[in-house]
C-alpha cells in the first residue's frame, strides 16, 4: 500500500534554506524538470531527489522544508497531481515530462505523465509558461519573464507584488483568450491559477525581508534558473495561498472556454469555483480521476482509494466521494 503523509513539521520558523546540505546543482540531461518553479528549484537544490522523481511524502517535506509550505496546503495540492500525474502502484511522479523511472503503468487510459501533463492539473494562462496550445507548456518562456518584468514595473515599482499579481492574472487571462482557440480555464486550473499567483509572494520572498515586494533578481532565479537566491531564508510561517482573495475580486471572471476559436470565451457553469469548491473536489474526483481510472481493481483500487483519502482531508466539510465504491 501506498505510506501514508508525513506529520508536520516541528519547526516552522524562517531558517537558511541555501545551506551547505542543499546545494545548488545544475539538472542533468536525464533529470526532469517542469512548469512548476517551486518544485524545480527544491530538486535543483536536493530537498527532492535530484532527478525530479518523488513520492507524495517527499514532495510534502520538501515544500514545508524548503519553502515553509503550509502542510494541509502542501498535502492537498500534492495527493491532488499526484492522482493524475503519478504511479498509484510504486507510489512514484515526475515534475516533469513522462519517465520510464515511475515504473510501469497503469492500464490505458491512465497516462502517468507527470506534472507536465496538459488539462489534469497544468493549464493554460500560466505566468511564465505557454499555453499547451502553442506547443511547450512546461518550459521558462522568455516572452512571457518580459511581461513580467513588464507588468512589474508598470504597476509594483519594479517589484512583484500583490498589485502586479492582480493585474497580470487578469492580462494572461485575456491574452489566452485572444489569442488560444482552445484555452479552457475551468477548474482546477481556474483556483490553481489564482493560487499560483500569490505563490511568488507568499514562497519567493526571502523570509527575513517580509513586505510583500519580491526583487526580480529572485523571481528569474526561481523561474528560470531553479535555484534558491544566494543565501536564501524560507518564509517566516507556513504559508499557503494569502492574498487571493484581492486577486479574485479585482477582476472578476466567470470559469469558462474559448469554443475552438479565439475571443469566444463562455463561462461554464458545471465547473466549480471558489464559491463551490465542494463542486471542485466533487469534479476531480467523479469527472479526472475517474476519467483516467474507469474501473481500477485490486491494488491499483486500493492505492488510488487511500490517495484518495488524503486529498479528502482537505475537504472535510464536502461528502466524501468514492468513484468505485468502498
Ligand atoms: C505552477 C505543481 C508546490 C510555485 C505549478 C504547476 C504545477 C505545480 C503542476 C503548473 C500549473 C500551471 O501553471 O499550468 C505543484 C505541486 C506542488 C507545488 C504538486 C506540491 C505542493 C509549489 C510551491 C511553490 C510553487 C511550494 C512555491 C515555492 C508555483 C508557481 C507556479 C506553479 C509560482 C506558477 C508558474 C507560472 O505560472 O509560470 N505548480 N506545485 N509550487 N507553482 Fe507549483
Ligand atoms: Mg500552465
Amino acid at each position: 500500500p501506498p505510506e501514508g503523509p508525513p506529520p508536520p513539521q516541528d519547526d516552522t520558523s524562517t531558517r537558511l534554506v541555501d545551506d551547505a546540505d542543499h546545494p545548488f546543482m545544475p539538472a542533468g540531461p536525464n533529470d526532469m524538470r517542469g512548469p512548476c518553479p517551486g518544485l524545480n528549484t527544491l530538486a535543483s537544490h536536493g530537498y527532492l531527489p535530484r532527478n525530479g522523481i518523488a513520492t507524495p511524502a517527499q514532495v510534502i517535506n520538501a515544500t514545508m522544508q524548503g519553502f515553509n509550505m503550509e502542510f494541509s496546503l502542501a498535502k492537498f495540492v500534492t495527493y491532488a497531481a499526484f492522482l493524475v500525474d503519478g504511479n498509484p502502484i510504486t507510489n512514484l511522479m515526475s515534475i516533469g515530462g513522462k519517465s520510464d523511472l515511475t515504473g510501469e503503468d497503469p492500464p490505458d487510459p491512465a497516462t502517468v505523465g507527470g506534472l507536465n501533463t496538459h488539462a489534469v492539473f497544468e493549464g493554460d494562462a500560466s505566468m511564465t509558461r505557454a499555453d499547451a496550445f502553442f506547443g511547450d507548456n512546461h518550459s521558462f518562456n522568455q516572452t512571457l519573464w518580459d511581461g513580467f518584468v513588464d507588468f512589474s514595473n508598470r504597476f509594483g515599482a519594479g517589484k512583484y507584488n500583490l498589485t502586479v499579481a492582480t493585474e497580470l492574472r487578469i492580462q494572461r487571462i485575456q491574452d489566452s483568450i485572444a489569442t488560444n482557440p482552445q484555452f479552457s480555464f475551468v477548474s482546477p486550473r481556474f483556483i490553481t491559477a489564482y493560487a499560483e499567483s500569490t505563490f511568488p509572494i507568499n514562497f519567493f520572498i526571502d523570509g527575513r525581508q517580509q513586505d510583500g515586494q519580491l526583487d526580480l533578481d529572485a523571481a528569474i532565479s526561481f523561474f528560470r534558473d531553479m535555484r534558491y537566491p544566494s543565501g536564501f531564508f524560507r518564509a517566516p510561517k507556513p504559508m499557503g495561498v494569502e492574498g487571493i482573495e484581492t486577486i479574485i475580486a479585482a477582476h472578476p471572471i466567470a470559469a469558462g472556454a474559448n469554443n475552438g476559436a479565439v475571443n469566444t470565451y463562455t463561462p461554464d457553469p458545471h465547473s466549480g469555483d471558489f464559491n463551490s469548491f465542494c463542486t471542485v473536489y466533487t469534479n476531480f474526483v467523479n469527472e479526472t480521476i475517474r476519467g483516467l481510472y474507469p474501473s481500477p481493481t485490486g491494488i491499483l483500487k486500493d492505492s488510488l482509494n487511500r490517495n484518495l483519502d488524503f486529498l479528502h482531508e482537505f475537504v472535510s466539510g464536502c461528502p466524501q466521494i468514492f468513484p468505485w465504491g468502498r
